[in-house]
């Protein structure tokens, strides 16, 4: 059996470990940059009624319609540019990589989203690294354009804000890669519900621009839906590669109704962000701690040196569930990373923070 595995499977697979997802039960759920809050009950009476009508024996519509009108106006995506669905945008990330795959390069700057790396793999291509300092996490914009002429990537992946240090790149050193890249840059802002700024607005300036977000972040991750807006005749293409149908019934009924709703979304991003506030404060407040500033709703922390295991594992043992990012990139030496949660769940992990650290 093993031998046979050894030669079906490709060994760029074999080498690769299935993405973890650490069981939560019980658990106050900081890890994933979820919503915490759910649906409100005055909508959910609605959204029921609306799921009422799903045509479950049909297949869903195929280009998911109704909710690129409802997309189009809740998000002010301009008239000029195109919209392309995707099951999360992990999804979209496959699609792109697939339609200029096989061979050559795709790069992001790293700490970064781990499924640039993990895509690029999957689908034969070469994964290069952008470089960032070490100290603020901000592109080292010299050396990642000598690397971009070396490497000449046919897809460069910048999330905006990023995961996990929480920071956004400096616009005039997006401008200068967006001039300098010889292939499509695909700015991912999963996070722009807590952000200030965004790409959308630049897309009629750039030809090599696409701009890529999500409704995950936005409080309906258990949707997976994701959206990539861009030309046309780039759309177009990428296409052909979606999996018919890749979008159910019941997310599409979903998401135009949240979509058609979008305040209450938003009302809740403006909460986090005010929250993301109190939490940077009173982490900084904590003897020890290194705080990076966030514009997503997360936080990354850096805890006193060769702590942070034991410092992830106590918060477990007190029921709170955080990200342990030491041991992935140099960079992330000695650190975690929190998402935000509701003031009581964010209370409880400060709390257990504290007792964790002695
Ligand atoms: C930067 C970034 N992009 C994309 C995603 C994935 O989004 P989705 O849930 O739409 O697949 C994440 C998830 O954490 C992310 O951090």
């Amino acid at each position: 059996m093993n031998k046979v595995i050894e030669k079906l499977i490709r060994p760029e697979i074999r080498a690769l470990s299935a993405y973890h997802v650490p069981p939560a039960d019980g658990l106050i759920k900081l890890d994933a940059m979820e919503n915490p809050y759910p649906m409100p009950e005055a909508l959910r009476r609605d959204w029921l009624a609306a799921l009422q009508g799903a045509a479950l024996n049909r297949y869903p519509e195929p280009s998911g319609e109704q909710v690129r009108v409802a997309l189009r106006e809740a998000m002010a995506i301009p008239d000029s540019q195109s919209i392309l669905l995707g099951n999360g945008s992990d999804e979209l990330i496959q699609i792109l990589a697939m339609a200029v795959g096989e061979g050559g390069v795709i790069m992001a700057p790293e700490p970064s989203f781990v499924m640039y790396r993990m895509i690029a793999t999957l689908t034969g291509m070469t994964f290069a690294e952008l470089p960032l300092r070490p100290d603020d996490f901000s592109l080292d914009l010299p050396e990642a354009l000598a690397r971009i002429e070396r490497h000449a990537p046919k897809l460069i992946f910048l999330a905006y804000p990023n995961n996990p240090t929480g920071n956004h790149w400096a616009r005039a050193d997006i401008e200068r890669i967006l001039e300098a890249a010889p292939g499509l840059v695909v700015l991912d802002e999963a996070y722009e519900p807590f952000a200030d700024d965004s790409f959308l607005g630049d897309l009629d300036r750039y030809d090599n621009l696409l701009v890529m977000r999500t409704l995950s972040k936005f409080g309906l991750a258990g949707l997976r839906l994701g959206y990539l807006v861009g030309a046309g005749a780039w759309l177009n293409e990428f296409d052909k590669i979606r999996l018919p149908y890749n979008i159910n019934t019941l997310t599409q009924i979903s998401a135009a109704f949240a979509l058609r709703r979008h305040e209450v979304f938003r009302e809740q991003a403006g909460r986090i962000r005010a929250d993301r506030a109190a939490l940077f404060e009173a982490l900084d407040n904590l003897p020890g701690l290194e705080v990076f500033p966030s514009a997503a709703n997360f936080i990354l922390f850096r805890t006193p040196q060769g702590r942070a295991e034991a410092i992830h594992a106590a918060l477990l043992e007190q029921g709170v569930l955080i990200k342990k990012l030491d041991g992935g990139h140099p960079l992330l030496r000695d650190c975690l990373r929190v998402t935000v949660g509701t003031p009581d769940e964010n209370r409880r992990f400060l709390e257990a923070l504290r007792g964790a650290m002695g």
